[in-house]
């Protein structure tokens, strides 16, 4: 006799990565080709970029995941209250989907719906995590939200929060922050939790994102190991250096990666000629003071806004609904 088993499966992935492969190696290319060569910063997180990005988390110089981490720590109760029990919590750039995971003791989502680019590094974190939550329905939904967000319907229904930590909404312009916001807003049905770094002086900034142990350095040159094999071009990491600094008149840090010499790299088979000097912009992260990430809460339509932060005004994290 057969027995079927009844058991539900420990997580479930949904891969929406419909990426148009061809649009976007054609802005890829473009980007490269541009008299200001730029990049995406999604193209830091394929597998090792992810690897080091945790490995940033960890650094002395290095923040802002330790500080959000504290503030969630010393307000836990009042910020489990104001979000409440139940529904669907969504983590948005899930990544190791460490930062949720101490979340859902407390607020007991009915699902645990995990959100990223990387699907292999969200994949390993479901499996370690779905055994400790045999209540809770885990997936993990591969998708790149960088430009549009859409979750499947069948996934958000019903009582919605949406987790945003880590300051990431600093990645976008402000004027695309704000556009993001009104997105997540659609699919908030209880609110959003998220997480923003706050202004400070250009020191602390400039060594968080330029570390002593080269930890950024690599996640930054990564990139460009990562676009040869997206587009088969020649970039060689050694003849690159990594640049981050806070840029004070527009609140944020640049990351740049200057060209070490004159240099030819083949895009899609054209010579592109970098200058000894010469930037790829590789990444924005905005700085923001609490009454200006207030303001772009509510014009993205949040009504109500609770704010949070550590003794020293470093960092905020914000339950907007
Ligand atoms: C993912 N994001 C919030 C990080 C930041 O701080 O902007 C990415 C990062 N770039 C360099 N270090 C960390």
């Amino acid at each position: 006799m057969k027995i079927e088993s009844t058991a539900k499966p420990a997580y479930r992935i949904v891969n929406r990565l419909a990426i148009d492969q061809v649009a976007e190696r054609a802005r890829l290319i473009s980007g490269l080709r541009a008299p200001h060569a730029t990049i995406e910063p999604k193209y830091f997180y394929d597998e090792l970029g992810c690897a080091l990005y945790a490995a940033i988390c960890q650094l002395d110089e290095y923040y802002p995941t330790r500080t959000e981490r504290a503030i969630f720590q010393s307000f836990r109760g009042e910020i489990a209250e104001a979000v409440g029990l139940g529904g669907t919590f969504v983590d948005m750039g899930a990544g190791d989907c460490c930062k949720a995971l101490s979340w859902l003791p407390y607020l007991q989502p009915t699902r645990y719906l995990a959100v990223d680019i990387a699907g292999p590094t969200m994949e390993t974190s479901l499996a370690n995590m779905a055994p400790e939550f045999p209540e809770i329905d885990m997936v993990g939904l591969i998708t790149d939200f960088s430009e549009q967000l859409e979750l499947p319907a069948e996934l958000v229904d019903g009582r919605t929060t949406l987790f945003y930590p880590g300051s990431s909404i600093g990645n976008f312009t402000p004027a695309n922050a704000v556009k993001f916001l009104r997105q997540m807003r659609r699919y908030a049905t209880n609110g959003l939790l998220i997480g923003v770094d706050a202004k400070k002086e250009k020191a602390k900034l400039d060594a968080a994102y330029a570390d002593a142990l080269g930890v950024t350095a690599a996640f930054n040159l990564n990139a460009l190991r990562h676009i040869n094999r997206e587009i088969g071009s020649d970039f060689v990491e050694s003849r690159f250096k990594h640049v981050g600094q806070y840029n004070e008149a527009l609140g944020r840090i640049e990351m740049h990666l200057e060209s070490l010499i004159s240099q030819q790299v083949n895009i899609d088979g054209v010579a592109r000629s970098f200058a000894a000097g010469e930037r790829i912009h590789s990444e924005n992260s905005y700085k923001y003071s609490q009454a200006e990430f207030e303001a772009m809460l509510r014009e993205a339509g949040f009504t109500n806004v609770r704010a949070w932060t550590n003794p020293q005004q470093a960092f905020w994290v914000f339950w907007s609904s």
